[in-house]
């Protein structure tokens, strides 16, 4: 396996974990460059249902190393707690895992901010994840950000840390919320940095050594390219760079160095959150709900639903360079005849081959509809193309070249068997 980087091409949630953990077979080292607890990937083997955050995929395979890049932003709290919780689902995690030293953190004040502008932003909220994660952001562009290598110096921490808790009560209290307590965010974050001390890493060199050294690595994007802080449905986005780029700058791994890019895709569209979905679908969500499917794996809000939109799919195929595509959740579709497929938007008259800029205008754009027959039986058995129905190829076939890349893989149900590989 090449280096890649794989990225959601539609509003996150496509799949990306179980994907990640079918490709982490063949590869050495599985990356996060970017997000933060905000993302939430399943991953089911053997009847256990794994969720993780912060933590990359391949934790879940023996023998494969784990980096937390430059790129993230860490909860230490809520890191420690998902180590804990994969260890009592008997997952080793020691020298597996490394945590770059420049990885912002995400503190409490970060928490209580996001909430509060959520709910001063009243109809116009983004329904954030409610994870801080704009507000860590948005520290680390103002250059006034706390970092690991802060956290595992204690006594720098707790100077930088009382200025910003300083700075940032006087907000909250103008916001009418309460305020935070020096003492106690300084004696848990110093305690979850003493945890999280031996996992931390140059994950830069680490990755440029073991480049040298021939060996492989995945990078597993988070979120989606429609949340992309720049090329997503802004301001309907979350704070970090989904798309593929983002896997460079979040790692310190160069662009020359990457040799493949694998879009994920639902066969139909999701969101969580609020902004637009063009192709939403009242029905097709509720029998998508009614199955038990669809539900957020971070906040577990029902995800909005729509059919498969191969605008924005296209579009993602030119922002990421995906080479290859892997296509999701086809057995979601197996009852539902005729499906129909975005395949442009009209807007105030004229025909949209691309997504506009402008939030306001993607949301009056009409989806251009074209409909194709359903195969009508389960496909979740299918373990080669051969075993799909046929109006199930055909369907595959058909969103692949709309996409415009290499139809890579197609997975039938959320186990690691349930995948057709090409
Ligand atoms: P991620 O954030 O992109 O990793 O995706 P999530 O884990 O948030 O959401 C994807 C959901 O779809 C999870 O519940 C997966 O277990 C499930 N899933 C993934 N692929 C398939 C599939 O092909 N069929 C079915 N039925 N479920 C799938
Ligand atoms: P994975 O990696 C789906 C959405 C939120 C909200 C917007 C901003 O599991 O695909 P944030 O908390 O990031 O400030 O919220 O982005 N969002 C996701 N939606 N999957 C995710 O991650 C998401 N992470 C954030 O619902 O609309
Ligand atoms: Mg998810």
């Amino acid at each position: 396996m090449a280096n890649t980087i794989l990225v959601g091409a539609q509003w996150g949630d496509e799949g990306k974990g179980k994907i990640i953990d079918v490709l982490t077979a063949e590869a050495n080292i599985v990356v996060r460059s970017q997000g933060g607890n905000n993302a939430g990937h399943t991953v089911i083997h053997r009847g256990t249902k794994y969720i993780l955050h912060l933590i990359p995929s391949g934790i879940l395979r023996r023998g494969k190393i784990c980096v937390i890049g430059n790129g993230v932003v860490i909860d230490p709290i809520a890191l420690n707690a998902e180590i804990e919780g994969l260890r009592k689902l008997g997952i080793t995690v020691g020298k597996n895992l490394l945590i770059s030293n420049c990885a912002h953190l995400v503190l409490p004040y970060h928490r209580v901010l996001d909430e509060q502008r959520e709910l001063r932003k009243g109809v116009a909220r983004i329904g954030t994840t409610k994870r801080g994660i704009g507000p860590a952001y948005g520290d680390k562009a103002a250059r006034t950000g706390l970092r690991i290598s802060d956290l595992i110096q204690p006594r720098v921490f707790s100077k930088k840390l009382q200025a910003k808790v300083r700075e940032n009560n006087s907000i909250l209290q103008a916001l009418g919320a309460k305020p935070i307590n020096f003492r106690k965010v300084n004696e848990s974050y110093l305690a979850a940095g003493e945890t999280l001390r031996p996992f931390v890493a140059n994950t830069v060199v680490y990755l440029h050594e073991a480049l040298q050294r021939g060996k492989e690595i995945l990078f597993e994007g988070a979120q989606g390219t429609f949340l992309d802080l720049d090329h997503g449905t802004y301001p309907y986005v979350t704070s970090s760079n989904t798309t593929a780029g983002g896997a460079c700058t979040g790692s310190g791994v160069p662009p020359h160095r990457m040799d493949l890019v694998m879009g994920v895709m639902k066969a139909y569209t999701t969101r969580v959150g609020e902004g637009a979905l063009p192709t939403e679908d009242a029905s097709l969500a509720a029998m998508l709900h009614k199955m038990g499917r669809e539900f957020g794996a971070t906040t577990g809000r029902a995800r909005r639903c729509g059919w498969f939109d191969a605008v924005a799919t296209r579009y993602a195929t030119m922002i990421n360079g995906i080479d290859e595509l892997a296509i999701t959740n086809l057995d979601g579709l197996d009852s539902v005849d005729p499906i129909r497929v975005c395949v442009a938007y009209r807007l105030n008259g004229k025909r949209l081959k691309v997504p506009p800029c402008d939030a306001a205008q993607l949301q009056t754009c009409d989806p251009i509809y074209e409909e194709v027959p359903g195969w009508k039986s389960s496909t979740q058995s299918a373990r080669k193309l051969s075993d799909l129905p046929r109006a199930a190829r055909d369907y595959v076939n058909f969103i692949s070249k709309l996409t415009g890349a290499r139809l890579k893989m197609v997975s039938v149900g959320p186990a690691r068997g349930q995948t057709i590989v090409f």
